[in-house]
């Protein structure tokens, strides 16, 4: 097994999702080769509900991290979810077309982000 898919799993234990119930845990690579996962934290009017790939790129963005290989991200079902719209795009701020996206189901599945979110605006349309 995947070490990344391993720590996605066990992300999984700290998902706070009293109105879902649908746990999601994630966990994403340096490139300099640490791990930061993330869980999904669900909030009583919904819309503030934090993704778990939205906490694992939080926590490695606030510890310096600019550079990412690949993420995993599995739910608590294991039914081979893949990062929502939203997260997507969170991705593509910091992750080019060829970063790795695996998935969790009866086997784990490795997109690229590029083909999950092509054309999509980045940094360069703002000439930042
Ligand atoms: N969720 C994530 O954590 N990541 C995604 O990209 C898809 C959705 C969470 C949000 C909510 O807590 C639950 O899954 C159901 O949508
Ligand atoms: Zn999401």
């Amino acid at each position: 097994m995947d070490d990344l898919i391993e720590a996605a799993r066990d992300a999984i234990d700290d998902a706070y999702v009293p109105y879902s119930e649908y746990t999601v845990g994630a966990a994403i690579e340096t490139a300099d080769g640490d791990v930061y996962t993330g869980c999904n934290i669900e909030n009583a009017n919904y819309s503030n509900s934090l993704h778990a790939e939205e906490v694992a790129v939080g926590k490695a963005v606030s510890d310096g991290h600019r550079e990412f290989e690949r993420i995993a991200v599995t739910s608590g079902k294991r039914d081979g979810v893949t990062p929502c719209g939203m997260c997507r795009q969170t991705l593509s701020e910091f992750c080019d077309d060829s970063f790795e996206v695996i998935t969790d189901g009866d086997d784990p599945t490795a997109y690229e982000l590029g083909d999950l979110l092509p054309t999509t605006i980045t940094r360069e349309h703002l000439d930042a």
